[in-house]
């Protein structure tokens, strides 16, 4: 796992996006694993502007999202198919139909995820899967469990995660109790991984993720495992682990 500062989200963006953006330029067709959340808006308006600038091009590039909530549909304004094209597909030359957001609206939840899964595998697997990460510790929408989860599935929110992403809906009665997310064995099969964190409210997660046990209490620690991850998270968020 590499850790690398950035002196805040700017910074962090900037760095992400870096990355994201090498990885198109040197495979044009690259599957990329994206995310929703706060946190990578910054690396896709980065994004967005290196496109403009006729720095980076889309057209040839394959996307698959981590999760959706279940129940929504693709143009409830807050679903994360929405959010895509809202922070990132309808502002670059992507082709939509390379890109790929479980179907929250497909209310048959096995029929569902086993899909989305073949489509990924179909795909040849992810080149590079960006991630954010949640107060405790979830990647995608796996949250502190007993065990690891394997594939693409259908979960129950945690209280936690409900209150965190409350900020985003009119109250927290609003927030899907359930979503369809790429289960950990998916993210660990990405080629490359590529996580960012930003804020004191991240601190303790990226500690656990980057020092601590690896398991399933905490499951951004097993990306410890992987043979290439790398950590972007500004001083706040790097403000419990040992300085470089
Ligand atoms: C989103 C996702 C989540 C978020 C995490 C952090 O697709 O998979 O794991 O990355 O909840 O969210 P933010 O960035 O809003 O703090």
């Amino acid at each position: 796992m590499k850790i690398r500062h950035a002196k805040d989200y700017a910074d962090m963006s900037r760095k992400a996006a870096n990355i994201i953006s090498a990885q198109i330029i040197l495979k044009p067709c690259s599957v990329l694993g994206l995310a929703t959340g706060t946190t990578p808006i910054g690396a896709y308006e980065q994004l967005i502007d290196w496109y403009r600038k006729d720095d980076v091009d889309f057209s040839e590039v394959i996307t698959y999202n981590l999760d959706e909530y279940r129940g929504l549909s693709h143009d409830d304004p807050q679903s994360y198919h929405y959010f895509m094209r809202e922070k990132l597909f309808d502002h670059v030359n992507i082709n939509m139909e390379n890109t790929h957001v479980p179907d929250g609206s497909n209310p048959d939840a096995d029929a569902a995820c086993a899909e989305y899964d073949a489509m990924v595998n179909a795909a040849g697997g992810i080149d590079l899967q960006l991630l954010g990460i949640g107060n405790n510790g979830h990647i995608g929408f796996n949250e502190p469990d007993d065990a690891f989860s394997k594939g693409t599935h259908c979960v129950d929110l945690t209280e936690s995660t409900i209150k965190a992403n409350s900020r985003l809906f009119d109250s927290p009665d609003d927030v899907p109790r359930q979503a369809y997310t790429m289960g950990v064995q998916n993210i660990m099969h990405a080629r490359s991984i590529l996580v960012i964190a930003n804020g004191e409210a991240k601190a303790q997660a990226v500690y656990d993720m980057c020092y601590g046990p690896v398991t399933p209490r905490v499951p951004a620690s097993i990306l410890q495992l992987h043979t290439n991850c790398t950590v972007i998270a500004d001083e706040a968020a790097l403000s419990l682990c040992p300085r470089r």
